[in-house]
């Protein structure tokens, strides 16, 4: 492990940490020596996870957790702040896209990427907020796409919750 980089001994909450990007940063976050909450709706792909984090020395623990739901938000920053101590980072990395033309009005799943690409960042940001601003420090990482500034017409719907994913990138570092 990393003792000597400036992230080590830092908490950080990493969404969708069950696959792709977001297993990716938790692992490298971990042998960065931060302490790290690994948080998706896939408990089972969490913990493989984490079991690959502890064979290389990091620490981190698995809350299962849906970011569309507020009360199992509050649950995650709760069970970090308690068992890894107070939240530097939160990665809100957790995401999800369709690619479908809009005249095929699959409104369902428009409403999905709004609640988890938008509503869900914006509740994980919010529930770490307070912590942050008491402590007067902290990083929010949202994990934005070009799709965010290229609009293609087959992933319509995806380009809009992406847009609005980069204004919050702007509103975090400012
Ligand atoms: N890969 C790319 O080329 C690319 C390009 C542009 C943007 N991105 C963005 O980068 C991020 C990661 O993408 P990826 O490629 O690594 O995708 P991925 O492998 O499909 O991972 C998405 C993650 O989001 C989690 N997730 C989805 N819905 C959730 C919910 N309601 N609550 C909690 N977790 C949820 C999934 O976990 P569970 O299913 O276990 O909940 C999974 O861990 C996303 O925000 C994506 O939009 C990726």
């Amino acid at each position: 492990m990393a003792s000597g980089s400036s992230l080590a001994g830092r908490v950080a909450i990493v969404t969708g940490a069950s696959s792709g990007i977001g297993k990716a940063t938790g692992i490298a976050l971990a042998k960065a020596g931060v302490k790290v909450a690994l948080a998706a709706r896939r408990k089972d792909k969490l913990q493989e996870v984490a079991k690959q984090i502890s064979e290389n020395g990091g620490v981190s623990i698995c809350v299962e957790t849906d970011v569309t739901k507020r009360d199992q938000i509050k649950a995650l920053v709760q069970e970090t702040i308690t068992k890894l101590g107070p939240v530097d980072i939160l990665v809100n990395n957790a995401g999800l896209w369709y690619y479908s033309l809009m005249q095929n009005q699959l409104e369902d799943l428009w409403e999905e990427q709004i609640d988890v690409n938008i509503k869900g960042l914006t509740n994980c940001a919010a529930a770490v907020l307070d912590g942050m601003i008491k402590q007067r420090s902290g990083h929010i990482v949202n994990m934005s796409s070009d799709s965010g500034k290229k609009l293609s017409i087959h992933i319509f719907f995806l380009c809009h919750t992406f847009n609005t994913k980069s204004c919050w990138s702007l509103l975090s570092s400012s």
